[in-house]
C-alpha cells in the first residue's frame, strides 16, 4: 500500500512485497527461495509471466539422495543438498527492469527498515517456530535468528536480522549482481561447502530467470492467465476447468456430496496427468495443448460416473484414445487495472532449515519437489517419472499457481495459494466460489475445501464439511480424511467500483500441520 501510495504500479508494489516477505517471512519465502510472477499490464492489455524458479546445482545426481542403496528423503529435505539455486533476487530485478517504476532502493527500504529495526513476530511464526525448535538446535545458524533467547519467542517479540539488512542494501544498490557474483554469493556457497552440498559459485552466476509464454485459457466468458510450466499449478488449474465449465455448477448445492465428488474426480484426473507428463519445459516436451484443449475437458467429463470414484488407473492422458509449510502468495491491483499474481517459496517450512549466517538468508529446500524417489514421492507424497527427474541445472516441477481472470479487461480476481499440490486445488475452489458462486472474496476464501492428488489414493476435506456429505463421499468409494488448512490463499476481487482482498485465516493453522 505504501509503494501504491507513493505512485509505484502493481509490479513496484509486488517487488516491495516480496522483499519485505524475505523478512518477515522466511519460513515461507525469501532471498534464498523463489517463485514465478503473473502480470497482467492493463494499458495494452499483455500479460506476461516470470519464472524465478531455483534450478538442480550442476554437480546434482539421484545418487547424493540415496544411502546404502536406499532413497534417504530427509536429505532432499535438510541441509545443503536440499538446496536449489536461488532465483529470487534474479526474478525480482528483472521483473523491476521491465516493469518497474520507481527505484529498487526505494522498493527495498521497508523491508531494509524491517530488517534492521525488527519485525514482531506474529501467530504463524510463533507455532512455525515452536514446531522446529528441535531443527533450530540442529542448524544453529537458524536458531541464532529465530529463537535469539534461545526459546520460542512470544508474539509481538522483534526479531531483527542486522545481516539480512546488509545483505539488502547491497542488492538494492548493486542489483543482482552482488547475489549471484559478490560476496552474499560467496558467503551462500561457503555456508553449502561447509554443509558437503554441491551448489558452486558457478551455479549461482549461470542462473536466469526466464520469461515465459503465459498460460491463457477462458472460463465462463473470462481470460483465465496464468502459470506455466515449470509450475504444474496452470495447466492444471485451465485442465480442470475446462472440465467443470461443462457442469451448471451454481445449480448444485455449494460443497455438497455431489459437488465435492464432481471436483475431486476432476482434480484426480488432473494429477495423474500432473504426475505422467509435467516437468520442466527446457528438459522435457510438456504437451500443454492437448492437456489444455476444450476436447480433452469434455473427454474427462465423460469420464466422470456421479455415484463412484474409480482406482487410479483410470485417471488421466494415458487413457485419452483420441489422440508440510513453506511458499506464500499475495495479489496486487494498482489504479491503473494493472494486476501481478505471485507465488514464490523456500518449498517447506525454513526450507532447507540452513541460515547462510554472513547474509541472513534462509535457503530452499526446493530439490525435494523432484520426482527424486518415484517408490516413495516426495514430502507431499505427490510421484513423478522422467519428466521430473532431478537432473543437473533442471527446474523442479512446482504446484504453484498465480492466476488473472479478466472480465473483458478489467481485473476480476487475482488469485493463488500457498500449500504444496493443494495450492492448486485450493486456487481451483477459490475461483469456481467467486465466478460460479457469486460469492463474496472472503467468504470465497473461507469457504471448507477438499483436497485430492491422484495419488495416495485419499481425499482430505476440512472439518467444516457437513457429515452427511462426507458419508455421501464415502459411498461413492472415496477413502474420506479429515485434514485442516488445505491451502492458505490471498485474493483481489474488483466489480469495476471496489475492490476487496482477503487473507486468508488458514495461515496460522498451516503453520503448524506443515
Ligand atoms: N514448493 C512448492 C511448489 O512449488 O509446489
Amino acid at each position: 500500500m505504501e509503494i501504491l501510495k507513493r505512485g509505484g504500479n502493481a509490479v513496484d508494489a509486488a517487488i516491495a512485497t516480496a522483499l519485505a516477505l524475505s523478512v518477515v517471512d522466511q519460513k515461507s519465502s525469501g532471498l534464498g527461495g523463489g517463485g514465478f510472477m503473473v502480470i497482467y499490464r492493463a494499458k495494452d492489455k499483455k500479460s506476461f509471466a516470470l519464472d524465478f524458479r531455483e534450478t538442480a546445482p550442476a554437480a546434482s545426481r539421484r545418487e547424493l539422495y540415496m544411502k546404502d542403496g536406499k532413497a534417504a528423503p530427509a536429505l532432499s529435505l535438510n541441509g545443503a543438498l536440499a538446496v536449489g539455486v536461488p532465483g529470487e533476487v534474479a526474478g525480482l530485478v528483472e521483473a523491476h527492469k521491465k516493469f518497474g517504476t520507481l527505484p529498487l532502493p526505494v522498493l527495498a527500504a521497508p523491508a531494509i527498515k524491517l530488517a534492521a529495526e525488527g519485525f514482531p513476530v506474529d501467530a504463524a511464526m510463533r507455532v512455525a517456530i515452536e514446531r522446529m525448535q528441535k531443527n533450530m538446535k540442529l542448524f544453529p545458524d537458524l536458531g541464532r535468528i529465530y529463537m535469539p533467547k534461545g526459546e520460542v519467542p512470544n508474539e509481538g517479540e522483534l526479531i531483527r536480522q542486522a545481516e539480512l539488512a546488509d545483505t539488502l542494501k547491497a542488492i538494492a544498490q548493486q542489483g543482482a549482481a552482488v547475489f549471484y557474483q559478490g560476496w552474499i554469493g560467496q558467503a551462500i556457497v561457503e555456508t553449502i561447502k561447509k554443509e558437503s552440498g554441491v551448489m558452486t559459485l558457478d551455479d549461482l552466476k549461470n542462473y536466469q530467470a526466464a520469461w515465459r509464454e503465459p498460460l491463457i485459457g477462458s472460463y465462463r466468458g473470462r481470460t483465465v492467465i496464468t502459470m506455466p510450466p515449470p509450475s504444474s499449478g496452470g495447466v492444471a488449474i485451465l485442465q480442470m476447468l475446462n472440465v467443470l465449465a461443462g457442469y451448471k455448477l451454481v445449480e448444485f448445492k455449494h460443497n455438497s456430496a455431489f459437488y465435492l465428488h464432481l471436483i475431486t474426480e476432476t482434480m484426480k484426473h488432473a494429477f495423474a496427468d500432473r504426475a505422467a507428463h509435467l516437468g520442466d519445459p527446457d528438459f522435457v516436451h510438456v504437451p500443454i495443448r492437448k492437456l489444455t484443449a476444450k476436447e480433452y475437458g469434455a473427454w474427462v467429463r465423460g469420464r466422470i460416473a456421479p455415484d463412484k470414484t474409480r482406482p487410479p488407473t483410470f485417471y488421466g492422458y494415458y487413457n485419452y484414445n483420441a489422440e508440510k509449510g513453506g511458499t506464500t502468495h499475495f495479489s496486487v491491483i494498482d489504479r491503473f487495472g494493472n494486476a501481478v499474481a505471485c507465488t514464490q517459496s523456500v518449498n517447506t517450512r525454513f526450507g532447507s532449515k540452513l541460515l547462510v549466517a554472513k547474509a541472513g538468508i534462509v535457503l530452499n529446500n526446493e530439490i525435494d519437489d523432484f520426482a527424486i524417489h518415484a517408490e516413495t514421492g516426495n514430502v507431499y507424497g505427490l510421484i513423478g517419472n522422467q519428466a521430473n527427474s532431478l537432473q543437473p541445472k533442471k527446474r523442479p516441477l512446482s504446484s504453484m499457481a498465480p492466476t488473472i481472470i479478466l472480465n473483458g479487461n478489467r481485473p476480476e480476481l487475482v488469485v493463488g495459494a500457498a500449500g504444496g499440490p493443494r495450492i492448486i486445488n485450493a486456487t481451483l475452489q477459490t475461483i469456481l466460489n467467486v465466478i460460479d458462486f457469486r460469492m463474496p472474496v472472503k467468504q470465497a476464501v473461507e469457504a471448507a475445501r477438499v483436497h485430492h492428488q491422484w495419488m495416495p489414493e485419499r481425499l482430505a476435506v476440512e472439518a467444516k464439511i457437513d457429515a452427511e456429505v462426507k458419508k455421501a463421499l464415502e459411498q461413492r468409494g472415496h477413502e474420506v480424511r479429515e485434514q485442516s488448512a488445505l491451502g492458505v490463499v490471498q485474493a483481489i476481487t474488483w466489480d469495476g467500483v471496489t475492490m476487496n482482498g482477503a487473507a486468508d485465516p488458514r495461515k496460522v493453522e498451516r503453520a503448524r500441520t506443515e
